[in-house]
């Protein structure tokens, strides 16, 4: 679309180098910003005069998409149609889950994780499904088309009506869109993706970065709804493109452990639902099945009990989850004893411990304490804060908890117990997964009456937990 004349006499489009600290502009690459000073911040942009931008954006209304662009005006909000309105299910309900309640039209969905894990798999899966109702483009530039048929047949997919294409060239894609006016576009991966404006390679955060604009802009002006697949780099965020988050409506990361078939996908930005939603899935020799319960496959299943061990309740998004929690308590050859939190976060592991201390009178100053949240998840809300300490004493006394029995809630600096959302509800998954107690602050204790089948010990302080057991 960037090829198709304009009409007004504009300047040409340039190329700047732009520093990713400071923002300084530089007409040709150098190693260090002459702004701030920092080194290897620099990296390559199009800077397209203002009258250029706007003359392309009508090109585009041009070529064809009457009636979905129209000239900006003032509007009166209540006039205008709500977008979200417009929902398509994926056919795969787990991610529609995490999407919200559907994909919505316009919608740019980036979909992170690490290589392996299952992207392709998962939206060659959607996009099928999809396919058969709305007209769906498949672009993939890491496989060729003979892999992707490969993979849909052993996936016994439906393959009517999902055209595919091997290209990674922006423009290209961009015209064979245009010309077949898609509505939904899967674009593998994002990373291969780069635009003849640009001189930087593909793979650069610069190309990524413009790639990626281009197809939202797209998106935007035309009401498809793009996948864009994104491969986490080690260091955690979408190669390069952290800048890609805040372009897009939507932005999902795929986790799960190596060795673990489970897989569980999180919305980590949404524009259109909640977030820390999470979708399930488990990878088999048929592609990912949706896994509908979760909460059983996150506790280790064995039905011994055993010290160091503490199943909580918690919530991500709008579902509750039984997940649980392991500690190891060791004493520490080292003067500064080690503090490894897996699946939760570390600095408060370490306050936890310190609360422990102070108002529970239980020193771990000199040990080790290892804590580990089972089946690979992360459990970001406070709501762990007691399960976590629960799981510590019981490993360092070597007694397990009593049988049955779950807990949650937020340890406060003082040694309160504070409450936290939807604790009936927590209650109530507990109950139907047959557990018999729950330790819970005391203003999550149920008001109407008792959960059927479940004693529930409320507690106000830390003391009063720890005499709990
Ligand atoms: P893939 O979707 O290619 O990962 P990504 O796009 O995130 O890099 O998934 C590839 C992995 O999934 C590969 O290790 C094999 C496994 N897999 C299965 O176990 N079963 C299947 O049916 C398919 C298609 C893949
Ligand atoms: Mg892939």
């Amino acid at each position: 679309m960037s090829k198709a004349p304009a009409t007004a006499k504009v300047g040409r489009a340039r190329t700047a180098y732009v520093c990713a600290e400071c923002g300084t502009d530089h007409g040709k690459w150098q190693g260090q910003c002459a702004g701030c000073g920092a080194w290897n911040t620099l990296s390559e942009f199009v800077i397209e005069p203002a009258a250029k931008a706007a003359a392309s954006g009508g090109a585009t209304r041009r070529a064809g998409w009457a009636g979905a662009v129209e000239a900006p005006k003032v509007t009166a909000l209540k006039d205008v149609r709500h977008m979200e309105d417009a929902r398509v299910s994926t056919g795969i309900g787990e991610l529609d889950r995490v999407l919200g309640g559907g994909l919505v039209e316009g919608a740019v969905v980036l979909v992170g994780g690490d290589p392996g894990i299952g992207k392709s798999t998962l939206l060659l899966q959607a996009v099928a499904r999809m396919a058969a109702t709305l007209p769906a483009l498949y672009v993939t530039g890491e496989e060729s088309l003979g892999q992707v048929a490969g993979r849909a047949a052993r996936l016994d997919l439906p393959l009517d009506g999902l055209q595919a294409l091997a290209e990674t060239g922006v423009e290209t894609i961009l015209e064979h869109a245009a010309a077949m006016r898609p509505k939904l576009i899967v674009a593998d991966s994002v990373q291969t993706l780069w635009t003849e404006s640009l001189t930087a390679a593909p793979g650069s955060v610069s190309q990524v970065r413009e790639s990626a604009a281009r197809l939202v802009r797209y998106a935007k002006e035309t009401g498809t709804a793009v996948f864009l697949v994104g491969h986490v780099t080690k260091e955690g965020g979408i190669a390069g493109p952290r800048v890609l988050e805040h372009m897009v409506d939507a932005v999902l990361y795929f986790e799960g452990e190596s060795g673990s078939r489970f897989r569980v996908l999180r919305a980590f930005k949404n524009r259109f639902g909640a977030v820390n939603e999470l979708g399930v899935f488990a990878m088999g020799d048929k592609g990912l099945k949706e896994v509908p319960n979760p909460s059983a496959i996150f506790l280790s299943g064995g039905s011994t009990r055993q010290p160091g061990s503490c199943v909580m309740v918690t919530r991500e998004g709008t579902r509750p989850l039984l997940v649980e929690v392991q500690a190891l308590v060791d004493s520490s050859p080292l003067s500064n004893p080690r503090r490894v939190a897996v699946g939760l976060e570390g600095n408060r592991l370490a306050m936890l411990l310190a609360v422990l201390h102070r108002h529970g009178g239980v020193l771990v100053g000199d040990q080790d304490v290892f804590v580990n949240v089972v089946g690979g998840i992360r459990v970001q809300e406070t709501a762990a804060d007691l399960p976590v300490l629960l799981a510590v004493l019981s490993s360092l006394r070597d007694a397990p908890l009593p049988d049955k029995t779950i807990a949650f809630g937020e340890v406060g600096l003082s040694g309160e117990i504070r409450p936290v959302p939807n604790g009936e509800e927590r209650l109530r998954e507990a109950a139907t997964h047959g557990f018999r107690r729950a330790i819970v602050p005391k203003a999550n204790a149920p008001k109407s009456g008792s959960v059927k089948g479940l004693e529930v010990i409320a507690v106000e302080r830390l003391a009063d937990a720890i005499d709990a057991l």
